[in-house]
Formats: structure tokens, C-alpha cells, sequence
């Protein structure tokens, strides 16, 4: 059985005071749901202090490939887990689009986190472009080959589908369309690391989920939870999907 996650990308957004939402975000998932947090690098290590007795686990939303070295202004995976984040955003569009991340570096920043002993949260999805020209699947699959290191498990690798164009713009793609990509998504993982590993990774839908979607797309088959931006920043939007994935079959 794979556990239900609720994960917020806090992007760059928050600031100290916004550490206050993550009590009642850990109390809504009252060990039904796991919740993950994934707030701005400044607010790392203050969050995991103040998540320490919530349940809500901390991760970062990126981390370099390299554990340290003269990188100005990186991050490395060893530094996010010494600060108290146990899981890293990798791979997500925002990245890709503004620092030009392809799929390889995405590949080397998994093995860091990896090597760092902590989860990775692997982010694929097309955009507008590709969706129309029938190429989506093939994007995905593209990226789930470039992007994953060998050696995933259920225990080190989370998958996001994140719509490039449902991201941050309230358009949210049909459950059809949700199911054939993590139906997919599954099969790919199952080829590659067997059946047992493949259907034990958990997969993410992210992209414009809010309060008044998300029963629908938490009751599509392959969906392990989501992957939530702006309706992560605050308890009072993030703890209705929460419950909502409480009470997901
Ligand atoms: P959104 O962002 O929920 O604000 O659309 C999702 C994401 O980018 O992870």
C-alpha cells in the first residue's frame, strides 16, 4: 500500500511568520496523509523546528549536484538534509524554464539527494505545445528516462506530473487526461524497476489543485496525492485538500 502524500511547494513565497500554518497542517493529516512542506531554503531549517512535533516532514525545491564545492548561491543536498529537510523538489518546470535544467541535471541532483540519504520529488510535465501536437506522452516518458537515476525505490523516489500549463493558472486537465499520464507513468516504472519498486513509487498530480478539485483528481486511479503551490501557502486552503486525500479511497 502506498501512503497518501500532500505536498506543498512553497516557491518563493514565506517568510518566518508563515511557519505558524504548518501546526494545523500536521494536525489535519492526523497520520492518515503524510505532509510535506517544501518552503523557501531561508526557512529550512526554522521550519523543520517547527514542524518537529506537527508530522509535517521539510524538503527543499532544489539542491546541486555536487555536495559542496565553488558554486555561489547553490545549495547542496547534504546542507538541505543538516538543515532538516528530508525530501527535495527536483526537476520542477519553474526550474527547468528558468535555469534551463535538463533532464540530466535533474539525474545528477536525484543521485546527490540520493547520496545525502534523502527523498527525491521528481517533477515531469509538457507543456501547451506538446499537449496539442500529441506528443505528451512521449515528453514524459522522455523525461521519467532522463531525469530518474537507477537505483530508484519507493522509498527514495516520489513522481510529479505536473502540467506545465496547469501550473499557477487555474486550468487543471481533465481526470481522463490525469489517468492516462499516471497510468503511464506507472507502466514506465514498472518496466524499468520492476513491478514490486514500480508500483511502490508514489505519484503526484500538481498543477492549479485547490480545495474544490482535488476529491475529484485524489479518485483517479495512480494518484498518490499532490503536489500543491499556491494553495499550500496557507492552513486554511492547504488542510481542505488535506482531508480531502484523508478521504480518498
Ligand atoms: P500551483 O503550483 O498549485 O500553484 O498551480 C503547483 C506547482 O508548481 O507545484
Amino acid at each position: 500500500m502506498r501512503r497518501k502524500l500532500a505536498a506543498g511547494n512553497w516557491k518563493m513565497n514565506g517568510l518566518s511568520a508563515s511557519l505558524s500554518e504548518l501546526e494545523a497542517m500536521g494536525k489535519a493529516a492526523g497520520g492518515a496523509s503524510d505532509v510535506l512542506i517544501c518552503p523557501p531554503a531561508t526557512l529550512v531549517a526554522p521550519a523543520a523546528a517547527a514542524a518537529k512535533d506537527t508530522g509535517v516532514s521539510i524538503g527543499g525545491q532544489d539542491c546541486h549536484a555536487a555536495a559542496s564545492g565553488a558554486h555561489t548561491g547553490d545549495i547542496s543536498a547534504p546542507m538541505l538534509k543538516d538543515a532538516g529537510a528530508s525530501h527535495v523538489i527536483l526537476g520542477h518546470s519553474e526550474r527547468r524554464t528558468d535555469h534551463g535544467e535538463r533532464n540530466e541535471d535533474v539525474r545528477l541532483k536525484a543521485k546527490a539527494a540520493w547520496e545525502a540519504d534523502m527523498v527525491a520529488v521528481i517533477c515531469v510535465g509538457e507543456s501547451l505545445t506538446e499537449r496539442d501536437a500529441h506528443n505528451t506522452l512521449d515528453i514524459i516518458g522522455g523525461q521519467l528516462a532522463g531525469s530518474i537515476p537507477d537505483g530508484a525505490t519507493g522509498h527514495n523516489l516520489v513522481v510529479a506530473y505536473e502540467p506545465i500549463w496547469a501550473i499557477g493558472t487555474g486550468k487543471v486537465p481533465t481526470t481522463d487526461q490525469i489517468g492516462e499520464v499516471h497510468d503511464f507513468i506507472r507502466a514506465r516504472l514498472e518496466r524499468r524497476f520492476g513491478s514490486g519498486v514500480g508500483r511502490s513509487v508514489r505519484l503526484l498530480y500538481g498543477g492549479s489543485v485547490k480545495a474544490s478539485n482535488a476529491e475529484e483528481i485524489f479518485a483517479v486511479s495512480n494518484v498518490d496525492g499532490a503536489l500543491v503551490g499556491g494553495a499550500s501557502l496557507k492552513a486554511s486552503d492547504f488542510v481542505p485538500i488535506i482531508e480531502a486525500l484523508n478521504a480518498a479511497g
